[in-house]
């Protein structure tokens, strides 16, 4: 799998099909997180090209920051984003790394972020890296997650189906993703000593955005 190729690209693919709603997923604890304990060191694993980093970086500035994503073409265009902003990138370690092989430091993050991530693996993948980031929260750590899901009925279900036919088709071809369907990531999640404190959904229920604490 490699998001390389269309790095330079992937806002412009966001935009033309359902990127304003991606957009309001990541971001729908945005403020919840800052009137909750301050954040010390944040993981994103799969950020892209920086969607959700550079409002991130703004609200929150005094945490550090770690962006792990596989791909070297996305990091650059996520660095660049901050750059043309103005932002100072010192408190922010860009990691080019495979976090389906990745070991990552024991409880060192107290926020883990994984937006549209899981979506790109399947259920017995997404449970191993899972536990990986398990591992490497703080004990009072929290974690966001956004993905995609088809609604139980209805013409919801029926939309999120054709768009979900449209979009895995897409990456197939040209990331090269593995995965041909959604996989449940909050049920896996729910195993864990993570606990859902707020829910939303965007995109007539195909979109959701979780944040998680630890018990
Ligand atoms: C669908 S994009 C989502 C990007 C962003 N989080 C968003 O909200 O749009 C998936 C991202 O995960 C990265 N990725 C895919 N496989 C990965 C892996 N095994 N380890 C780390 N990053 C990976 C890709 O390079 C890409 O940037």
């Amino acid at each position: 799998m490699s998001y390389c190729s269309i790095a330079r690209f992937y806002k412009l693919i966001e935009s033309v099909t359902i990127g304003g709603s991606l957009l309001d997923a990541r971001l729908a604890h945005l403020q919840h997180l800052a009137e909750g304990p301050a954040i010390q060191h944040a993981l994103l694993v799969g950020e892209g090209n920086g969607s959700f980093l550079l409002p991130f970086v703004e609200q929150f500035p005094n945490t550090l920051i770690t962006v792990l994503d596989e791909s070297a073409a996305m990091l650059r265009v996520a660095r660049t984003r901050l750059e043309a902003a103005g932002i100072d990138t010192d408190r922010i370690a860009f990691q080019q790394a495979d976090m389906t092989t990745e070991k990552l430091p024991e409880g060192r993050y107290d926020l883990i972020v994984t937006l549209f991530f899981f979506d790109n693996f399947d259920a017995a993948t997404v449970r191993r890296v899972v536990s990986v980031l398990e591992r490497a929260s703080t004990p009072a750590a929290q974690w966001l997650l956004s993905d995609f899901q088809i609604p139980a009925s209805g013409w919801r279900r029926l939309r999120a189906r054709i768009w979900l036919t449209i979009l895995y088709a897409f990456f197939r071809c040209v990331a090269k993703i593995t995965a041909r369907t959604v996989t449940p990531a909050e049920a896996i999640l729910a195993a864990t000593s993570f606990k859902q404190i707020a829910r939303r959904t965007f995109s007539a229920e195909m979109l959701y955005s979780t944040l998680y604490e630890r018990a």
